[in-house]
């Protein structure tokens, strides 16, 4: 059998996700090129019928959410959401994530806080034992961003660099060369720690615990389920002890 490619494998996942989704739900809809195929397939499903509401992760999101017809609401409306379907960078036997590498991490973590479970759709090589090999991003204030760096390197002692991107100021910070800006006029530091993030848990709170960051990219205890595709199909991974499981 050919290698399907990588994209055709994200199409795989994104799509199979969409049959969570049921009629009346209010629904998380995550960011980046995976689950812009749930956003496309229910965007059909809505055209043929199902009646949803979406709240976005990301104003990219929000606006193709908007192309293919799904009614969005805010957060604030609602008293929380059935579920959330979302990408991750990696994830590891333990469902716990790294996501960000789009830069939507903040806004992921608010809508996947709000959500009574949460769905990721990834390719296989998504799965890893060990998170860290994807850097971590870390969203953080433009204020004084680069001590924040320093205090972030030496937690992680790692490099620690500022994603590059288009924007050369924010607010009154001045980036030379460049700077990748959030949807929330903040900056992503990636920390290059390497496969080593064997307990994430303490990692995402130490890092939170810094002035300047605003959120860390290790997203834990949140996700239930992955739905993976590879050469051989889709697999359904369920977290024995998560919402979705029983
Ligand atoms: C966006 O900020 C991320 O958290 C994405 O969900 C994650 O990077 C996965 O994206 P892809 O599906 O594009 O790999």
């Amino acid at each position: 059998m050919m290698a399907k490619d990588v994209e055709q494998l994200k199409a795989e996942a994104g799509i199979a996700a969409a049959a969570f989704v049921k009629e009346g739900m209010k629904v998380g809809l995550g960011t980046g090129s995976t689950v812009k195929y749930t956003v496309i397939e229910l965007g059909r499903r809505v055209a043929e019928g199902l009646n949803i509401m979406g709240v976005p992760t990301s104003i990219a999101t929000r606006d193709l959410a908007l192309e293919v017809g799904i009614t969005l609401i805010e957060l604030s409306e609602v008293e929380g959401l059935d579920i959330v379907i979302d990408g991750a960078d990696e994830f590891d036997p333990e469902f716990q994530l790294i996501k960000g590498g789009g830069g939507a991490l903040l806004r992921e973590k608010i809508v996947a806080q709000a959500s009574n479970a949460m769905i990721v759709v990834a390719d296989e090589r998504k799965q890893v034992q060990t998170l860290g090999a994807f850097s971590i991003p870390i969203e953080v204030t433009p204020f004084s961003w680069q001590e924040t760096r320093r205090q972030i390197e030496r937690i992680l002692k790692c490099q620690v660099i500022l994603r590059n991107g288009d924007v050369e100021k924010l607010g009154d910070v001045k980036i030379e060369g460049g700077a990748f800006a959030t949807d929330n006029g903040n900056l992503i530091l990636d920390a290059q720690c390497g496969a080593t993030i064997d307990n994430p848990i303490a990692t995402e709170k130490t890092l939170q615990g810094l002035a300047g960051v605003c959120e860390v990219g290790l997203f834990n205890n949140i996700c239930d389920m992955v739905i993976l595709a590879g050469n051989d199909g889709i697999k359904t991974l369920t977290k024995p002890d998560g919402r979705l499981s029983s």
